[in-house]
């Protein structure tokens, strides 16, 4: 897996489409033709999926494959011999004999005007190494537009500790208020007001605490612009050039999420977590407010790092691992000897993974005698 800074490009698996178009295939399919290649697709694929099987890229930016698609960035726009228009590949649907061109002169001019439209629409400058900026370093940009006044407002007042909304590089796309409200199911957040002022708000625009918001951070990590970021990430300014992501299971409980850990190397520090791209695993690009901000216990200076046992005294002291298994084997042996197995009980956790339960029963059972196993769960 790629290093994934702020907010880069989502590697999509091309074969990951939303539940909706799924539902609506039929075993009928019918025969277009995209950039030459000719095809075969199912009634309900877009063209954008359709384009996909094929290996010809169209540049989105409000597209996310596990939202349905809503068409409001028109960066997928290309021509189409149903319409004399060009239309959107992310929610245009595949028709029999539709011949579909993505990349002539008149779709190219397209997107570096559309692009030179978003650049004139973001004071700041366009945040480096988002989904935008590759479109813009991949497409270019063409007129160059004087710089738009900044009419979007943001949420001053928002104290929360994990999430920034920077107003000025929003596009409104709407990625985040769709993720949070079809994924999420929250709502936390919408968009509101209209014109050039609409922005991402949440009800009365108080702050992400104080609102239906579970701190998931969905909304930062499909927002392809940087204009949600985490707050510890920007006050790192932005500076993720060096980190070097570490794949991992979360340990907080049960389900097997996997994420990156995002390891500065120099401070030997994990200084974000960041999920992988939808479709690649069993979170499917989705992580929990624990398992997408509470990483500083990694770095804890009071977090155990070796085994301890207690000596005679009953103080305890770090050992290896060979040793501590030792002494916990040899009390529980001895109470077993001593009473009878069943006076031995084994307590797991659903926080534990699936092999860990397996494991803990085997040890009850197989190693001890006893059925005296329980979890949690169970309950
Ligand atoms: S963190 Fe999650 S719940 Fe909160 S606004 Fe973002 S997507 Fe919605
Ligand atoms: S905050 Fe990001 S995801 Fe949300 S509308 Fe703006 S650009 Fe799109
Ligand atoms: S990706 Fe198709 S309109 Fe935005």
């Amino acid at each position: 897996m790629a290093d994934r800074k702020l907010g880069d490009p989502i590697a999509r698996d091309p074969d990951h489409r939303n539940d909706d178009h799924r539902d609506d295939l039929t075993a009928q399919s019918v025969s277009i033709v995209i950039d030459g290649h000719q095809l075969h697709a199912s009634p309900g694929e877009t063209l954008l999926e359709a384009a996909r099987r094929v290996g010809v890229v169209i540049p989105t930016l409000c597209h996310d494959d596990r939202l349905k698609p809503t068409g409001a960035c028109r960066m997928c726009l290309v021509e189409s011999s149903d319409n004399r228009r060009m239309v959107p590949a992310c929610r245009h649907p595949v028709a029999d004999g539709l011949e579909v061109v993505t990349d002539s002169a008149r779709v190219q001019r397209h997107r570096r005007s559309l692009l030179s439209l978003y650049a004139a629409d973001a004071p700041d400058g366009i945040l480096p190494g988002t989904e935008l900026d590759a479109h813009v370093l991949r497409y270019g940009l063409e007129p160059t537009l004087p710089q738009a006044e900044a009419p979007r407002a943001g949420r001053p007042d928002d104290d929360n500790r994990y999430i920034l909304f920077q107003p000025d590089r929003c596009i409104l796309c709407a990625r985040c208020t769709r993720y949070c409200d079809e994924v999420e199911a929250v709502a936390a957040i919408t968009l509101a007001q209209r014109g050039s002022q609409t922005t991402i708000a949440t009800v009365d625009n108080v702050s992400l605490l104080d609102s239906t918001c579970e701190l998931c951070g969905g909304c930062i990590d499909t927002c392809p612009t940087g204009a949600l970021v985490e707050r510890k990430a920007a006050d790192r300014q932005e500076d993720f050039g060096d980190l070097e992501p570490v794949r991992t299971t979360c340990n907080y409980c049960g389900v097997g999420c996997q994420f990156d850990l995002q390891v500065d190397r120099a401070e030997n520090k994990v200084v974000r977590v960041t999920s992988p791209a939808p479709g690649l695993t069993t979170n499917d690009g989705n992580l929990c407010v624990k398992g997408r901000f509470a990483y500083g216990f990694i770095g804890h200076p009071e977090r155990l790092t070796e085994p301890l046992i207690r000596d005679k005294s009953g103080q305890l002291v770090a050992t290896d691992w060979d040793t501590a298994l030792q002494r916990a084997a040899d009390l529980l042996t001895g109470v077993r000897d001593r009473h009878g197995k069943d006076s031995l009980g084994f307590i797991s956790s659903s926080r534990c993974t699936n092999e860990e339960n397996y494991l803990v029963q085997k040890l009850a059972r197989a190693a001890f005698g006893t059925n005296n196993c329980h979890q949690c769960a169970a309950t």
